[in-house]
């Protein structure tokens, strides 16, 4: 009996200590995949693990250096303030909308934009762009995304837009720009039902010189097609010297008409408006405006812009760490760079300060008296004149 105890006794603890081995063995499985899949992870699949609730594992593969587009967005800047992170508001305070935010200060992820540049399409919203991403508390998306006016982007969901953004602390606002926003009609709706406190930047210019600006861009795309190129006064114009109030760039440039859209949804408030033509002679003091408008610190610097006679345009130098040496990528800013770059000296790529067509002055002039009396109405909703000539 005796025997036959210890035996069965033996037995018992030979499969505890088998069970045990399997569970060591499938525990180590498990720890190894963990490390293989941080070691190797696409940004993707850290996501994907992000939606599960996974969130240490980003941390610890964004602390262990795992993660390369981590510095993407904040690398080149500095701690992030604390003052943006109070004063900003955040995405979905009011709203359980899918846009779970950290709540780690220092967690590097990726957020929705808390900022939207919504257009003016060749109002200047690259530059802008760029420029405000100067400072150590935005992380830009370098790429128009199209989110909420391209149906098959919106059909894929907040989370795919948010795979889109940049890796960026808590403290630093995303901002995304997609200058059809402005113009296209769901857009505002949309934007409302991912964040209602949404900060919405808007640039303007002139709406004649806007309109030579797409004239300008709309015939580089042809002539890169092998198309005719064309007389401006042929398009914007009817044979018979009328406004040809069917061009499709024209009406870009009839900025009341979609800005009603915009102030039926969102609180005059929440939208700046940028003067394009004032960022062209002069950024920084636009600049300090939208960092009042977002409540940043001014942190952007006169001397981080010069005037550069080649380009005709202020170009972008130093960084907000001042790079000091000049062994660092001299970048040009590219609507199709995936990349922010570290820089000292960028001005923007070729596409930004095209030449624009000669036109006979009774052209422009017949153009300005047809945009004035929408101009005027621009001005009275937003409350800013911009003083754009009539005649
Ligand atoms: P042009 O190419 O007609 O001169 P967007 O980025 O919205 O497409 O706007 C393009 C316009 O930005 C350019 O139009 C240019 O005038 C303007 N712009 C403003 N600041 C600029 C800068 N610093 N460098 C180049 N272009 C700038």
């Amino acid at each position: 009996m005796g025997r036959r105890r210890s035996f069965g006794s033996r037995l018992l603890a030979g499969l505890a200590l088998a069970s045990m081995s399997i569970c060591l063995v499938l525990l180590h499985q498990l720890s190894q995949d963990g490390k293989a899949a941080i070691g190797g992870a696409t940004n993707e699949a850290i996501e994907r693990r992000q939606r599960h609730s996974h969130r240490y594992l980003l941390m610890a593969a964004a602390g262990s250096g795992s993660v390369p587009a981590a510095a993407s967005a904040i690398e080149s800047k500095q701690q992030p303030s604390p003052t943006a992170k109070e004063t900003a508001p955040r995405n979905g305070e009011d709203n359980n909308n899918n846009n779970n935010q950290s709540s780690t200060s220092d967690a590097v992820d990726r957020r929705l934009p808390r900022l939207l540049i919504i257009g003016v399409r060749k109002g200047g919203t690259r530059a802008l762009l760029e420029m405000l991403n100067l400072h150590r508390d935005i992380a830009m998306v370098p790429v128009e995304v199209h989110f909420f006016d391209k149906f098959d982007n919106y059909q894929r969901g907040l989370d795919w837009y948010r795979s889109q953004m940049p890796l960026s602390s808590d403290a630093q606002l995303t901002v995304e720009k997609s200058p059809s926003y402005y113009v296209t009609p769901e857009v505002p709706e949309r934007v409302y039902a991912m964040n209602p406190h949404v900060q919405l930047v808007l640039i303007v210019r002139d709406p004649v010189t806007r309109l030579l600006s797409d004239f300008a861009q709309i015939e580089a795309s042809r002539a890169a097609q092998n198309l005719p190129n064309r007389r401006f006064q042929d398009v914007a114009l009817l044979p018979n010297g009328e406004v040809n109030t069917q061009n499709r760039a024209l009406h870009v440039s009839l900025y009341a008409k979609f800005l009603s859209r915009w102030l039926h949804v969102f609180p005059r408030r929440q939208l700046h408006i940028v003067d394009g033509d004032r960022l062209i002679r002069d950024p920084w003091p636009e600049l300090q405006k939208v960092e009042r408008f977002l409540g940043l610190e001014h942190l952007i610097r006169r001397d981080q812009f010069y005037f550069n006679a080649t380009k005709g345009f202020y170009c972008l130098t130093g960084t907000p760490t001042d790079v000091s040496n000049d062994n660092v990528t001299l970048a040009t800013a590219d609507e199709n760079s995936h990349h922010s770059h570290h820089y000292h000296h960028k001005c923007l790529a070729g596409s930004k300060g095209r030449r624009h067509p000669q036109v006979p002055d009774e052209v422009i002039s017949v153009l300005r008296q047809f945009f004035a009396p929408h101009n005027r109405k621009f001005f009275a909703m937003v409350g800013q004149d911009f003083d754009w000539p009539e005649q």
